[in-house]
């Protein structure tokens, strides 16, 4: 499939995962669709608890949804939320998780996609500039 086409792939599952979101505190939805190295595409969304910290974001659940389905490494990802592409920029928690299964160079595209219709195109290396990826270390 051409980039071209998978963008608008990713971005309109995003969009359809959004409308799963479980949102009755925030009311704001947000949906992710993560394409694997190996082809998969694994959707998330938003899903809020009265505990409102226990809140978990659209991008952590497409996330372990793709690790569970047995890829761990990231080629691309869509988010849709809020009204324009900036709004649906994933928090630095999200940031932090999805990170550890990015693609090596830190370049895959991420597609930031608001409900008006903008798509930003960003990366792992521009969102996360000061990287913490991996540690190696002796215990204690
Ligand atoms: N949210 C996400 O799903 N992803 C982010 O990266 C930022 C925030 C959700 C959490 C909560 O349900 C709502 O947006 C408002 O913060």
């Amino acid at each position: 499939m051409a980039d071209k086409d998978m963008k608008q792939t990713l971005v309109q599952l995003a969009r359809q995962a959004a409308q799963n979101a479980y949102v009755p505190y925030s009311r704001f939805k947000v949906g992710a669709a993560i394409l694997g190295e190996r082809g998969g595409i694994y959707t998330g969304c938003n899903v809020e608890n009265a505990s409102l910290g226990l809140t978990i974001c659209a991008e952590r659940n497409a996330c372990t949804t793709m690790v569970a389905q047995g890829e761990t490494r990231i080629a691309a990802v869509a988010i849709y939320g809020g009204g324009t592409a900036g709004e649906a920029a994933p928090c630095g928690a999200c940031r932090q998780f999805m990170l550890e299964f990015a693609d090596e160079k830190l370049q895959a595209p991420i597609y930031l996609a608001g409900a008006d219709g903008s798509v930003a195109e960003t990366s792992f290396r521009e969102l996360c500039p000061y990287p913490f990826r991996s540690f190696t270390g002796e215990p204690g």
